[in-house]
């Protein structure tokens, strides 16, 4: 796929891990991006728990019984930390997370759930569909936000009912569902951030997010102007074969393009051409983006070059 170093993913487990298994073989292909370095459990006896000790991956598993939800996840937290674990794929876990924790792996933490979300969040979910007379249901992998089986949908396939099917019957053909889902969800997941057009569209997203923004090509980039005025941000993929993927923006000069680059040589450069004239890149291939600091690079930038009569809008703007 690329040369990047393999994302780290720890999963969480309650029970029997069928779903932590299928995410363990496919991640046993070349070409797929993760590797598993953890399963935890909050289950010491959880059936996925010596599966895991057999493949010879770290296992954790402490009982949350008679802690606080924020000082069991607490340390949860700390072991995910201690295995430099980048990515949480939640599998079967049946904890209701603290909000700390949530925050702490936002964007970074994913569940399955044996329903085509939004529909049936929570527990019987195939009872109840099977209640409701569904004809179809299925599963769905989603990023964990604070609300239960809530948060950005990233796949879902479909399964049918069949006559006669029996909540057991059906959650047995949904699990096979769920295993060709997971894993190739959570792939997607740690490969979009060197995804040039996923990270373009992220760029884009915030750019074209302030007051008057508009798209064009400028030098052969993606660029991003106040409608009938100057560009605020270029977005860099591959220039001139210089392998980078990066935003440019508007610093105040040389000086304070120095000063970046001094202090975060890994995220600051003088682009080639722009450079000269004020501009500063930042990277965004070096995974783990932090897009609140692009947010506030576009707002900044957007603000040097916005006419005076667009001004009094900043404070509509990070
Ligand atoms: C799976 O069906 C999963 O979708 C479900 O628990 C089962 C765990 O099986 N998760 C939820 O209901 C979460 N709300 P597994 O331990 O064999 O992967």
């Amino acid at each position: 796929m690329n040369d990047r170093p393999k994302a780290r993913v720890a999963v969480l487990i309650s029970g029997r891990g069928s779903n932590m298994a299928a995410l363990l073989y496919a991640s046993r292909a070349p070409d797929c991006p993760y590797e598993i370095v953890l399963i935890a459990s909050n289950d010491p006896e959880a059936a996925g728990l010596a599966f895991a000790r057999a493949e010879g991956i770290a296992t954790f598993a402490q009982s949350h019984k008679g802690m606080k939800r924020a000082e069991f996840d607490a340390i949860v937290d700390a072991e995910l930390r201690r295995h430099a674990v980048e990515y949480v794929a939640l599998a079967g876990y049946m904890r209701l997370l603290s909000p700390g924790f949530v925050a702490q792996w936002e964007g970074r933490m994913l569940n399955i759930h044996p329903s085509l979300l939004p529909a049936y969040k929570g527990l019987d979910t195939h009872a109840r569909a099977l209640e409701a007379g569904d004809a179809i249901v299925g599963c769905s992998v989603h990023l964990v936000t604070a609300e239960l089986d809530d948060g950005p949908v990233l796949g879902r396939i479909e399964v049918a009912v069949m006559p006669g099917d029996s909540p057991d019957t059906l959650a047995a053909r949904v699990l096979i569902a769920e295993h060709q889902l997971y894993p190739r969800m959570l792939a997607e997941l740690v490969a979009r951030e060197s995804s040039p057009d996923w990270l373009l569209g992220e760029v884009r997203r915030r750019a074209l997010g302030l007051p008057e923004a508009a798209e064009k090509l400028s030098h052969g980039m993606p660029a991003f102007h106040i409608a009938g005025g100057k560009v605020f941000g270029y977005f860099t993929y591959d220039h001139h074969h210089d392998g980078v993927t990066a935003l440019l923006v508007k610093a105040s000069g040389a000086e304070e393009q120095a000063m970046l680059i001094e202090r975060d040589p890994d995220l600051y450069y003088r682009p080639a051409y722009l450079g000269p004239s004020g501009w500063i890149g930042i990277r965004l291939d070096g995974g783990d983006v932090d897009w609140e600091h692009v947010a506030e690079w576009l707002a900044r930038s957007w603000r040097t070059v916005a006419p005076k009569k667009l001004q009094g809008l900043t404070e509509f703007i990070a």
